[in-house]
């Protein structure tokens, strides 16, 4: 176990009810033929206010992909609707070889599929340990935590005593504790220093490097998400304005002036 070198402090983290660290109920390999996540027509939003207006997106195992796009226009919609966080009109959501439109969150969880949110992402009062334990379930934490140690010696603190990227490194442990095959990050790099957020895209790098997973990055700094993503989708106003690889949004001065103020 991940161990500050203190047996007394706190409770131990949770074990996994059956030894197992596999995600998942009984998540299903990613077939390799199929996309981690395909998304079609996809219109949603919250209750009667529509945000996505047939989006069309794809993001494949191994690879990151990132979205981009102005405030509102509908990144983290997106986002959520992967985790069952709003209001499907239509369209359908596939990842992982299944249908999970119109899926709650906690089965969505359960099939392989990690969100972390923008922001208080962590509990402030709470210390590192007890934050990994509140999320753990049935899961191991302290596996979570071979991939962070530099948060080791802080695992007695309250999570509100560490710095921003610090804070940022325990929200990725936490979701990291479900073992996920696809990791949804919104704007992981928001308010933080250009060399804390350097770290955290560096660790997201790592994790889809060891862990062969598939991440979606939503970014508000453009630049970092096209320098580090392998596909990127253009968000405006809730429609998809251009996805495909990064080099050819940068090279095309309409979009990236339009919408990237580059
Ligand atoms: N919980 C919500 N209820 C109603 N409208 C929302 C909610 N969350 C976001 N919106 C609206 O959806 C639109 C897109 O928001 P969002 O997806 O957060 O954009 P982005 O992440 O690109 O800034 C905005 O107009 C926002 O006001
Ligand atoms: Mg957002």
């Amino acid at each position: 176990m991940a161990s500050s070198g203190d047996d007394h402090q706190g409770a131990p983290f949770a074990q996994d009810a059956g030894g197992a660290t596999s995600s998942g109920d009984s998540a299903p390999d990613i077939d390799g033929g199929h996309p981690a996540i395909e998304i079609k027509e996809l219109a949603c939003g919250y209750g009667k206010n529509q945000v996505l207006h047939g989006v069309d997106f794809s993001a494949d195992v191994s690879k990151i992909t990132a979205i981009v796009g102005s405030n509102g226009s509908g990144k983290s919609t997106l986002l959520k609707a992967l985790f069952g966080l709003c209001d499907v009109k239509s369209g359908s959501i596939r990842a992982l070889g299944r249908d999970i439109t119109r899926i709650p969150t906690h089965a969505i969880l359960n099939y392989g599929i990690s969100y972390m949110a923008q922001r208080k992402n962590v509990f402030q009062d709470l210390t590192l340990r007890e934050n990994l334990a509140v999320v753990a379930g049935r899961h191991r934490a302290d596996r979570a935590m071979d991939h962070f140690p530099e948060l080791l010696p802080f695992l007695d603190r309250p999570a509100i005593t560490l710095s921003g990227g610090q804070r940022q490194l325990l929200a990725m442990a936490m979701i990291l504790v479900h073992n996920p095959k696809i990791m949804l990050f919104d704007e992981p790099t928001a308010a933080l220093s250009p060399k804390n957020a350097d770290i955290i895209i560096e660790k997201i790098k790592d994790l889809n490097a060891e862990h062969d997973n598939c991440i979606v990055l939503v970014e508000q700094n453009v630049k970092h998400a096209l320098r580090n993503c392998d596909k990127v989708y253009l968000l405006a106003s809730g429609n998809v304005v251009y996805g495909g690889d990064p080099e050819t949004l940068l090279n095309d001065k309409d979009l990236a002036s339009k919408y990237l103020g580059m």
